[in-house]
């Protein structure tokens, strides 16, 4: 406990910030370096807040460099092209059937090259081009993309059993190597390792990037769940993982690029993947040169990390609550709902429908998967049937509490630092998580609210575009402001925002 105490001092004392306040004591049994990295969340967390009267705590400065280039590339390594997404219409594999579960799959037919090329196109393929940018499946803070996929191939028809990384701007995989014998403990036909390039976010958000990186990731694997389903296999979202030894799998250094998080894909019949990565392996052949340290950015990677990290968690009524009809499910094909998913900034003066506003929540409303800590607060501003005001969704009884009832339109839009796609917004979702319950089983629980917040955006805007609404994810906001909003208690993290509403164009 002691010790503990020394070392949260310390990283206290090397974020040197004015007047920060004596560092928070951790006591936990689990040991000094879990309770360190519990310290270093909470720091993380003020450091990376913002209001209207600036950062609240300090970090030190980082040199985040230019921005770095948008595509990771491979070019003295054999590439293998791959086939595009295109959609089903005629098909059974709605978004709302793809919500719960895999797609029969066709007779026969096992994982093979044309479902990996789709699966890949769905999660982080490119699906426009507009003004030099290459847009993708799934949706990015800033468009600056700083996801990598690399695949361990076991069982794929037509792809020889190895170690692959995935170009989206060519389409195609590039061969990394074999498997290595007796590599990973997670049984499954195709695993995908998810990490970031830092940097691609951090040059512009600084020390907020983490957040971003988490929560863009979260909206990206749960494309990768669904368009597991879509193709017909099983696909589960990990929560334990040996960064360190994914990342030297892959020739990565772990410090500008680290692993995120994990998906992993079998045929139904297959065992049931889940079980934590856990050998260490020799290092690839990195491309990426080790860099400078990126400051709180690589404190909180690795202490969100598995060596630091232990487990992650997981009309007015009498009873004062706002029931809602069941939801619809959505009969868009998920293939073409991803497609057609673009970031919708301009609103109508048009209300939501209440039934629309149902379907959605519901949509989104999943067991959680990387996170149980989250809470789903609504800003409604023009639904039809439903006063205006601020709503706590209740996800066990489908319905809404009132938090606090009128116009808070303005309040909103100020909170979100006066943009006008929160401003305008028929509604606007605003996620929060439970600090204490987020982090009830390590710090590793941090980065897990953040995806699980993603997972549950990305069903919002899927859900959104699958209705013919508009919708857009909102990562900047003044972090006072939006608890106050919400009317959160004390240790509640608001997370993420995302707008809905009827596109005006
Ligand atoms: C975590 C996250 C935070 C975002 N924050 C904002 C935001 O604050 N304001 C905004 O207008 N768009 C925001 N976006 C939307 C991105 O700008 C958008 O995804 C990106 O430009 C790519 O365009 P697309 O979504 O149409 O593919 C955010 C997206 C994500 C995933």
């Amino acid at each position: 406990m002691a010790a503990a105490l020394v070392l949260a001092f310390a990283l206290g004392a090397h974020w040197g910030a004015r007047g920060v306040p004596p560092p928070v004591a951790v006591t936990d049994a689990r040991g000094d370096t879990f309770a360190a990295a519990i310290a270093t969340v909470q720091r993380y967390h003020e450091a990376s807040s913002s209001s209207r009267s600036g950062v609240l705590r300090r970090a030190p400065a980082v040199d985040w460099g230019a921005q770095r280039p948008p595509f990771k590339s491979y070019p003295a390594s054999p590439h293998i092209a791959l086939p595009r997404a295109v959609p089903d219409d005629a098909g059974s594999r709605s978004l709302g059937a793809m919500l719960r579960g895999p797609a029969a799959p066709h007779p026969g037919r096992a994982l093979d090259l044309a479902a990996v090329g789709q699966l890949l196109h769905l999660t982080a393929g490119v699906t426009a081009r507009r003004g030099g940018l290459a847009l993708r499946a799934a949706p990015s803070s800033g468009a600056l993309f700083p996801a990598e996929l690399y695949l361990v191939a076991r069982r794929v028809n037509g792809l020889q059993p190895g170690l692959y990384h995935f170009d989206p701007d060519q389409h195609r995989l590039a061969w990394l190597g074999g498997l290595p014998s007796g590599l990973l403990a997670v049984e499954a036909d195709l695993l995908m390792v998810v990490s970031a390039v830092f940097q691609r976010t951090g040059y512009k958000y600084r020390d907020r990037a983490y957040r971003y990186v988490a929560a863009d990731l979260g909206h990206l694997v749960e494309n990768a769940r669904l368009a597991g389903h879509y193709v017909g296999v099983h696909a589960v979202l990990l929560e334990q993982f040996d960064e360190t030894a994914l990342a030297s799998l892959f020739g990565l250094d772990g410090v500008q690029e680290g692993v995120i998080a994990m998906a992993a894909f079998s045929r139904p019949a297959a065992a049931a993947p889940g079980r934590p990565v856990a050998q260490l392996l020799p290092p690839g052949s990195a491309d990426s040169a080790p860099g400078a340290s990126l400051g709180v950015t690589g404190e909180i990677h690795a202490a969100t990390s598995a060596a630091n990290g232990g487990t992650s968690a997981r009309a007015l009524r009498a009873d004062g609550l706002v029931a809602l009809p069941p939801g619809d499910a959505a009969p868009m094909d998920l293939a073409r709902t991803i497609l057609q998913r673009r970031s919708q900034r301009r609103f109508s003066e048009q209300p939501v429908q209440l039934q629309q506003l149902a379907s959605i929540l519901a949509d989104m409303a999943q067991a959680p998967l990387l996170s149980g800590a989250l809470h789903a607060d609504l800003v409604v501003n023009r639904v039809a049937g439903l006063r205006p005001g601020v709503y706590r969704y209740l996800p066990t009884r489908h319905a809404l509490q009132p938090v606090q009832l009128g116009d808070f339109a303005a309040q909103a839009r100020n909170a979100a630092l006066d943009q006008d796609v929160i401003g305008n917004a028929a509604v606007v979702l605003i996620l929060s998580a439970d600090s204490a319950r987020a982090l009830e089983n390590g710090a590793r629980g941090y980065r897990m609210a953040f995806l699980e917040a993603g997972l549950m955006s990305e069903r919002w805007l899927l859900g959104a575009v699958a209705r013919g609404l508009g919708a857009c994810p909102v990562g900047a906001f003044y972090d006072d402001e939006a608890a106050a909003l919400v009317k959160a208690e004390k240790g509640r993290w608001v997370l993420h925002f995302a707008a809905l509403g009827q596109a005006a164009d």
